[in-house]
């Protein structure tokens, strides 16, 4: 028969122990793990069950309880442990996750549209607001659509006035969005108002040309239309994108397509016509060319030319950018760089 006093001994090492060990706890999975290695039915204390058969009838009862109030405190010990670890732990993540309100936020890079874009974008804007619907060419076009139906026949000396990239002899680069004109009319009865955006093609290369540049054509066939209605509609665009105290002036000019035909001034924004170095002190500046659509023309697209009349206009967008963002060498406006693009954006 095992003594009681043998037992308890047993009893208190074994709380010793879980005092002991418990100095090296340092988290709550750990606490879990010792909790268990003591408590579960297989632990140390459920052990000390096993001791009772050697236990003497009239102290059995008294064996017992002293067992379970190991257990009792065993629970309370590791429960408080636990308590303890978990408080830790929470203020520790609390100071990972911490977050300073007063911190600078980041920025984040944002980018925009291309000035060539925004620019296309806003005569877009302007004159779909006059009615124009949009038509796209395309980029290669053959002689006919380029230059001949314009009224340009081979060898005719206009052909001269743009250098062309032929990709082979029937086949060129369009040279000019004009070549959407011919398109549009023979494929549309009047009353025709396009408006035909896009890329054109010149073996030209200096400050204010490159080989690719971009166009909006412009095309309005209807009875009666007349140089006046072509400058109504210019004085509207001129002062929706230049400023409302600009002004237009048609000057004389010549384009086999159009007759007659002109060049489209605009008074000088930087100086209002008084002359200054940025309009070559004339105190206007060229942009765009234009003129009644050539009898030639409307015959070669089958548009009867004693019943309808039309006007076209072909503005340079990257010559509209420059002179809106002031930009002084067409190259800049190719070579994406950020610092210069950073600095135009109207959006
Ligand atoms: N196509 C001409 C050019 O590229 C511009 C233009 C278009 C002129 C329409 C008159 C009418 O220079």
């Amino acid at each position: 028969m095992a003594n009681l006093d043998e037992l308890r001994e047993k009893i208190s090492s074994v709380r010793d122990a879980i005092q002991k060990e418990s100095a090296n706890l340092t988290d709550s999975r750990m606490v879990y793990e010792a909790r268990k290695s003591y408590l579960d039915k297989s632990g140390r204390i459920g052990q000390l069950m096993k001791y009772m058969k050697d236990v003497e009838p009239a102290q059995k009862a008294e064996f017992g309880k002293n067992v379970n109030e190991l257990k009792t405190w065993a629970m309370e010990y590791f429960g408080s442990l636990d308590e303890k670890m978990r408080t830790r732990e929470l203020l520790a993540r609390y100071d990972m996750e911490k977050i300073d309100i007063t911190m600078p936020a980041l920025r984040r890079p944002v980018g925009n549209l291309h000035p060539v874009t925004q620019v296309r974008n806003e005569l877009i804007d302007v004159f779909s607001g006059m009615g124009f619907d949009i038509y796209e060419g395309s980029e290669v076009e053959n002689d006919y659509y380029n230059f001949t139906a314009l009224n340009t026949p081979k060898d005719h000396p206009a052909r001269d006035m743009q250098d062309t990239f032929y990709l082979s002899p029937e086949f060129v680069l369009r040279t000019q969005t004009s070549s959407a004109q011919i398109h549009v009319m023979e494929n549309q009865e009047p009353p025709i108002k396009i408006l035909s955006p896009g890329k054109v093609f010149r073996s030209d290369d200096d400050a204010t040309h490159s080989p690719m540049f971009t166009q909006m054509e412009g095309l309005v066939v209807d009875k009666g239309i007349t140089l006046g209605d072509l400058q109504g509609m210019l004085d509207v665009f001129v002062k929706r994108v230049f400023g409302e105290e600009t002004h237009t002036r048609l000057r004389p000019s010549f384009f086999p397509f159009t007759e007659p035909s002109v060049e489209v001034d605009v008074s000088c924004f930087e100086c209002g016509g008084a002359g200054c170095s940025f309009c070559k002190h004339t105190g206007w500046i060229e942009v765009l060319g234009a003129g009644i659509v050539n009898r030639k023309v409307l015959e070669n697209c089958g548009i009867d030319p004693d019943v309808y009349s039309g006007l076209a206009f072909g503005i340079g967008i990257e010559r509209v950018a420059m002179l809106k963002y002031g930009i002084n060498n067409i190259k800049q406006l190719f070579e994406s760089d950020l610092r210069v693009l950073n600095q135009i954006n109207d959006n």
